[in-house]
């Protein structure tokens, strides 16, 4: 997938984006964690996709809520996107598990992440730069 770096600042409406990835966080089914997260993908247009984590009984078949939200947005013919929005209520800034690191970086290329909290405290950060040297169709 495209892997374009979008320049400059981080874009407007992160904040508004967060709202949507708060909402989401709501929906999150998480019962063996109780860790809930929402997550917001923003296509270039300006539509926004949200995810939820969902876990189940086995654990490891567990969706994160960034996953959910691309793959929402992939099955919709969404496929340009340039920022998601992380929230979840924890001291430190939620960023992206590994794996979810790599969906993003394929099917969204160098977006912005932005990570919030429920008290309002954000990060915000390039995919490259929480992905540096990444493996991707470029490699084979
Ligand atoms: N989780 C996410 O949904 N996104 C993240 O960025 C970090 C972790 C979920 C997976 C699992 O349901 C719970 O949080 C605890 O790891």
């Amino acid at each position: 997938m495209s892997a374009s770096k979008p320049s400059g600042p981080a874009p407007a409406g992160l904040r508004e984006l967060a709202g949507f990835a708060r909402s989401a966080r709501r929906r999150a089914h998480a019962p063996f964690s109780r860790f809930k997260v929402g997550a917001a993908l923003r296509t270039r247009e300006g539509e926004v996709v949200t995810g939820c984590n969902i876990e189940n009984a086995t654990y490891g078949l567990t969706l994160c809520a960034e996953r959910v939200a691309v793959f929402k947005a992939v099955s919709e013919g969404l496929r340009t996107f340039d920022a998601i929005a992380i929230v979840a209520d924890s001291k430190r800034p939620t960023a992206p598990c590994g794996p979810c690191r790599q969906i993003l970086w394929e099917f969204c290329g160098d977006i912005w992440i932005h990570m919030a909290d429920l008290k309002g405290r954000t990060v915000t950060r390039r995919l490259s730069e929480l992905l540096p040297l990444p493996f991707d169709r470029r490699n084979l």
